[in-house]
């Protein structure tokens, strides 16, 4: 891949020193935190999040930055100052908005499986809206909230039943997806709900899949949301809010992603003359172009077949590539006047599957520095400590300021709460 593609990420720039986030050098942040570590940028996160405001404009809306996208408590809180909402699918995810200064009254809680804990901590906290996913779970909710004496706000996550055109893994709206009580039996669902004394039916929710390149689909569901909230309001069921989740693409490659504006469009004209409020869920627009993995070549080898570049990041650092073949650039950080090779640039796990990229020309010594970029979505979120590695330091940068916002993983706490058996039986 030629060096001269256009960058993906707003705030990466080169320059003689190599490449710069925001005012910052790469080569600087990994000689002061070493590496693997993700690098976001405060501009490209808070310019996310406007493109969304000024899109929406006046229009009564909320944008719920996804937790799950990147849940790191540094970055939510850039979220939380810019006075957004958060989408939650765990218990542990909620504490952290908490912990980051969000507000609970401006969490819609997502996800198939909420535990009874789970429920209790989101109603002792005062969450915005429970968006459920199933009669039993309506029941259940109902249930706990009875218990405490209080009321749970709730919309039904409906799943409309239409074609994302995405992967199938990230795809959730189609009937075969496990998410989302079906639209058939939606009505019946909000009359069971609007029935029990401990819920009040607030909203209705749907969320088509991930990495939406075409605005089209994302129309077609909230159109067949808007059928179900006439219907109910004839039957004198009134909701205040529809939330259409979340779902916009980014550019890591060649993508045409549509631009936050032109996703919107169609929506905001549907809901032009109408009085709900207007709810969104992103994530990986919010924080993938705002974030990259910055890596170090530990050695290079040639092969007959390929060329391997094994660098000190590796799939339990950024699963995507892995997981869903996903492909983030590659770039060198410092340019080098070598010819380029083309090499897979591969980490240290013991797995053929752990490769962050393949089939890349690059220019690359042992010791030379690599960003991967469009990492800030579902990078850090989905690490792991396979193979016992501690998992990447992240920092977030902020004009000239770098803050790190997750010290990088000690081995022994990969341990900490483990312990061996003593050598006798007892
Ligand atoms: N709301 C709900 C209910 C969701 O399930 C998701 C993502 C979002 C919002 C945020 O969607 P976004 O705006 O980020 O597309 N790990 C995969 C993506 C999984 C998405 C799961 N749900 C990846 O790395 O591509």
């Amino acid at each position: 891949m030629s060096q001269e593609f256009p960058l993906p990420m707003p705030t990466l720039a080169r320059s003689p020193q190599g490449l710069l986030i925001e005012q910052v050098a790469l080569t600087d942040i990994a000689a002061r935190f070493g590496t693997p570590v993700y690098v976001y940028s405060r501009a490209a996160l808070t310019e996310a999040f406007d493109a969304y405001r000024r899109a929406l404009g006046a229009r009564r809306s909320l944008v719920c930055c996804a937790v799950k996208a990147n849940s790191n408590l540094g970055v939510l809180s850039v979220f939380a100052q810019l006075g957004a909402g958060f989408d939650i699918v765990s218990g542990g995810e909620l504490a952290r908005v908490l912990a980051a200064g969000g507000r609970a009254d401006r969490v819609v809680f997502s996800g198939v499986g909420k535990s009874r804990t789970e429920m209790r901590q989101a109603l002792e906290a005062g969450i915005r809206c429970f968006n459920v996913e199933s009669a039993a779970e309506l029941e259940r909710l109902n249930e706990v909230a009875a218990q405490m004496g209080r009321t749970a706000p709730v919309a039904l996550r409906v799943n409309p039943d239409v074609d994302a055109k995405t992967h199938p893994y990230i795809s959730t709206g189609l009937k075969s997806n496990k998410f989302g009580v079906a639209f058939g039996e939606a009505l019946a669902l909000y009359r069971r709900a609007a029935a029990l004394p401990h819920l009040r039916v607030c909203g209705i929710a749907c969320h088509i899949g991930s990495q939406l390149l075409d605005a089209a689909p994302m129309a077609e569901a909230a159109s067949r949301m808007l059928g179900l909230v006439d219907r109910l309001a004839a039957e004198g069921i009134r909701l205040e809010h529809v939330d259409l989740g979340g779902g916009l693409g980014i550019r890591y490659r060649d993508e045409a992603a549509p631009t936050v504006d032109a996703y919107l469009a169609p929506l905001l004209e549907l809901f032009k003359d109408r009085p709900e409020e207007l709810c969104f869920e992103p994530g990986r627009s919010l924080t993938g172009n705002a974030g990259l993995l910055l890596t170090r070549v530990e050695y290079l080898k040639p092969g007959e077949e390929k060329n391997f570049a094994i660098v000190d990041a590796a799939m339990n650092d950024l699963l995507r590539p892995s997981l869903y073949s996903g492909w983030h650039a590659v770039m060198e950080v410092v340019a080098r006047d070598a010819p380029r090779r083309t090499v897979d640039v591969v980490g240290p796990i013991c797995e053929s599957g752990d490769f962050l990229a393949r089939d890349r020309d690059l220019a690359v010594e042992e010791g030379d520095l690599l960003a991967l970029l469009s990492a800030g979505a579902y990078g850090m979120s989905m690490s792991s400590n396979y193979n016992s590695r501690p998992r990447a330091a992240e920092v977030l940068v902020d004009g000239r300021e770098i803050h790190l916002v997750r010290a990088r993983e000690t081995v022994e706490s990969l341990y900490a709460l483990e312990c061996p058996l003593s050598s006798s039986r007892s």
